[in-house]
């Protein structure tokens, strides 16, 4: 079986705000795949963070491709912001969304990759019911919000279903990411799973930023060798 390449995500709600550009240098000097930036509008999660603006800052610091988060109540709203302030993949979160073809579709004219997420207690259905207009999914291993929390082992089960599904539906296309509580001790099983795209915040920025993310590739490539010995 081919799998997706790993794809490691620092989230800089994780980051120093007032070095932005220096914690930048160091995801790129560590190896980042993605920058992950949370957007929360104290609505839909309990928290404010950030906006278009901080993306649109951003952007021009690093080549790596920024992921845009929403936490946002009606994410269709602001879609085109944040594809002109740079975003080059986009995930909305189901539960604040009525028509979600609609938005899927929206995301994916401007050329950018879409995912739907899933709070840790969304019923996978609507994972299925969209998978083909997905990029990716993002399944939450916590509830959404803040950064540091516990992981949710039940994420393992629903990525294991979610992987199962996207394999006897010819969508193997699609990636899954895992995105809440992910540290180096528990990305062997995330990998198992059938994780590849990986969104860390406290994991990594505690401690030697670029180092995290070099040994948690190394773990992350070490659990997938292993599971290409049982295919
Ligand atoms: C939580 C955010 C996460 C958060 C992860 O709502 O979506 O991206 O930054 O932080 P850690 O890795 O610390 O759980
Ligand atoms: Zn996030």
């Amino acid at each position: 079986m081919k799998y997706h390449d790993i794809k490691i995500a620092p989230s800089l709600l994780s980051a120093n705000f007032a070095r932005l550009a220096d914690d930048i240098k160091k995801c790129e000097e560590g190896g980042a795949d993605i920058l992950h930036v949370d957007v929360m509008d104290g609505h839909f999660v309990p928290n404010i963070t950030i906006g278009p603006l901080v993306v649109k800052a951003i952007k021009p610091l690093t080549k790596i491709p920024i992921a845009c988060h929403l936490m946002i109540s009606d994410p269709s709203r602001y879609i085109e912001e944040f594809v002109n302030a740079g975003a080059d993949y986009i995930s909305v979160h189901v539960e604040g969304l009525v028509h979600l073809h609609r938005t899927l579709s929206l995301i994916r004219s401007y050329g950018i990759k879409a995912g739907i997420a899933l709070n840790p207690a969304t019923p996978l259905n609507f994972a299925y019911d969209t998978a083909d207009h997905c990029d990716f999914i993002l399944l939450m291993s916590v509830d959404p919000g803040f950064g540091g929390q516990q992981f949710i082992p039940t994420f393992l089960r629903r990525s294991e279903k979610l992987r199962d599904f996207l394999l006897k539906n010819d969508l193997e296309r699609v990636e899954i990411e895992v995105d809440g509580g992910v540290k180096l001790d528990n990305i062997e099983e995330i990998i198992k799973a059938g994780a590849n795209m990986l969104v860390a915040g406290s994991g990594l920025f505690h401690g030697d930023l670029v180092e995290n993310i070099r040994e948690l590739r190394r773990r992350a490539e070490n659990a997938r060798q292993q599971m290409a010995l049982f295919d």
